[in-house]
């Protein structure tokens, strides 16, 4: 049988590098998204062929509408089908609302909710045709509870949560899955400057979280064995309370 097609944006590192290996190990070829740190996409590459799999590159930046639907039109024609997308690509630019920039507010929101959008719109009317698919998208927890000096990255992920629940009910009957993954504190570049001790405090199991945590979580999203579970936020965050 055929390989399923994965894309995973973001995944030139972090939580998407770590998606894309495992999903390459459960038996997938990875199509790895980045917007411009090529050397890092390809160690993800090299990673993705260590496990065992196989993938491509396919830099395009998620937050431009355009970029994304000649990007994703050109994987259509290419594989013919897109089997699971996992959309990871997210910043965060943090302050105090009474301080943010519109700049800060408008670059966090474009990258981690009209993301949502830009990439999953093209390729859920594929996986509609297709009558399958696997969407997975990775919130926080300060889409949950609210974060302050987040007003901007919480609104997008709590926004995301809302898309995916209604997607979910708008393809169930297409055999297509509509997921989130909610990840507490994670150790990648984006809580690489977080005062660890004070976060520490704040979860339960005594420890942040760790890319792969994430990556086992998606791939049973993204499986067969997943076809029943859609519209579910999925906490990965060491119990954290939400
Ligand atoms: P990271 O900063 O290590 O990696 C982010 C990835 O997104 C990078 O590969 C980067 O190139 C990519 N990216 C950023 N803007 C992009 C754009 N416009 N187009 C294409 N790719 C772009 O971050 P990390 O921690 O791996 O985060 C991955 C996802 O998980 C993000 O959505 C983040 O908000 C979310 N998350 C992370 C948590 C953590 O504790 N690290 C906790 C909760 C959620």
């Amino acid at each position: 049988m055929d390989k399923r097609i994965a894309l995973v944006t973001g995944a030139s590192r972090g939580i998407g590098r770590a998606v894309a290996t495992a999903l390459a190990a459960s038996g997938c070829h990875v199509l790895i998204n980045y917007r411009c740190r090529q050397p890092d996409a390809e160690a993800t590459l090299a990673l993705v062929q260590r496990a065992g799999g196989s993938g491509e590159l396919c830099p395009f930046d998620v937050a431009d509408g355009t970029a994304c639907e000649q990007s994703v039109a050109g994987l259509l024609q290419t594989h013919q089908r897109i089997d699971v997308l996992v959309n990871n690509a997210g910043i965060r630019s943090d302050s105090l609302l009474v301080f943010m920039k519109a700049e800060q507010w408008q670059q966090v929101l474009a990258t981690n909710l009209s993301s949502f959008f830009n990439v999953t719109q093209p390729i859920v009317k594929q996986m509609a045709l297709q009558r399958q698919g696997r969407i997975v998208t990775i919130a926080s927890t300060a889409g949950q509870t609210g974060v302050e000096g987040q007003t901007n990255y919480a609104a997008a992920k709590a926004g995301v949560i809302g898309a995916s629940k209604a997607l979910a009910r708008e393809v169930a009957k297409r055999g297509v899955t509509v997921n989130v993954l909610a990840p507490g504190f994670i150790e990648t570049d984006m809580t690489a400057g977080l005062s660890r001790k004070e976060l520490l405090a704040q979860i339960p199991a005594g420890r942040f979280g760790k890319p792969e945590d994430v990556a086992a979580a998606a791939v049973f999203l993204c499986s067969e064995a997943a076809g029943y579970i859609t519209g579910a936020v999925l906490n990965i965050n060491g119990g954290v309370y939400t």
